[in-house]
């Protein structure tokens, strides 16, 4: 059975002494850990070591919200997969969709081109090189669900971060479908929506690898998670957890979120 999963993207949010009391907030309302949940958070880059050390002999692990593919050398503002163990990350979020489509340069008509499915397939390969598991971020936009290009653009974006990954990592890979509609903008996908999203990918998965693969695949769904949604969408039976933004900022909300995934959790395992 796959193991539930709840990490939290802070995005470029926090101050220091914000990010330490959110992460030290986090820890006290998560004792005792829920069993069976696995937990992370994702600070910002500067802030990685200080909330290393605000979670050390937590069951609370560590995530990037990015990383560059090369390990060192002349790429200015770039993280690399090692300095980010070095600092304590076990997890790195890639392909986020704020990272395909609002960070970037502005071409004619003002569209943003950002990352690409190559070079987040490049980072993806990267991240397993230097022993983080990466968190691929998929999903489609307003205008691609509403024109019928939902699937289309899942199985791009999955085939292309794919590409080359053999199947002993993608089982460990961690897959975030986060429709591009509901993040941050407080309209989350219907349970079924993020259901039919998340089957189509595990099918895709077993098309691309085995049923062994798409089994051990966990699939995370993200946008607008928060307490009051979140037992419906992981209850689904393909959703093994959530990537959550705003609500991973409040320390009661995020833990209300991992304690919903708790009783999800208990409940499957129970009517097993
Ligand atoms: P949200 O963000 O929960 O604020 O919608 C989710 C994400 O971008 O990972």
């Amino acid at each position: 059975m796959r193991r539930p999963f709840v990490a939290g993207n802070w995005k470029m949010n926090t101050d220091l002494a914000a990010g330490r009391e959110l992460a030290i907030g986090l820890r006290s309302a998560l004792n005792p850990h829920p069993p069976g949940v696995d937990v992370a958070v994702c600070p910002p880059f500067p802030y990685l070591a200080a909330i290393a050390e605000s979670i050390r002999g937590s069951s609370i692990q560590l995530g990037a919200q990015n990383m560059y593919f090369e390990t060192n050398g002349a790429f200015t503002g770039e993280v690399s997969g090692p300095m980010l163990r070095d600092v304590g990350c076990a997890f790195c979020i890639l392909g986020h969709s704020e990272r395909r489509h609002t960070i970037g340069s502005v071409g004619p008509g003002g569209a943003v081109h950002g990352e690409d499915d190559a070079l987040i397939n490049r980072k993806l390969k990267a991240a397993f090189a230097h022993g983080l598991t990466p968190i691929l971020c998929v999903g489609e936009t307003l205008a691609e669900r509403e024109s019928n290009q939902t699937e289309r653009v899942l199985d791009r974006q999955v085939r292309g971060g794919f590409a080359g990954v053999p199947a002993i990592q993608a089982a460990r890979t961690v897959v975030a479908y986060e429709p591009v509609w509901a993040i941050g903008t407080g309209r989350n996908a219907t349970p079924a929506q993020a259901q039919e999203a998340h089957a189509f990918i595990r099918r895709l998965i077993e098309t691309l690898y085995d049923a062994y693969t798409a089994a051990d695949l966990r699939l995370l769904y993200g946008g607008s998670v928060k307490a009051s949604n979140a037992a419906e969408l992981i209850g689904q039976p393909d959703v093994d957890g959530a990537l959550v933004g705003g609500a991973s900022l409040n320390a009661g909300d995020f833990a209300a979120i991992v304690q919903a995934a708790g009783r999800v959790n208990a409940t499957a395992t129970a009517s097993r």
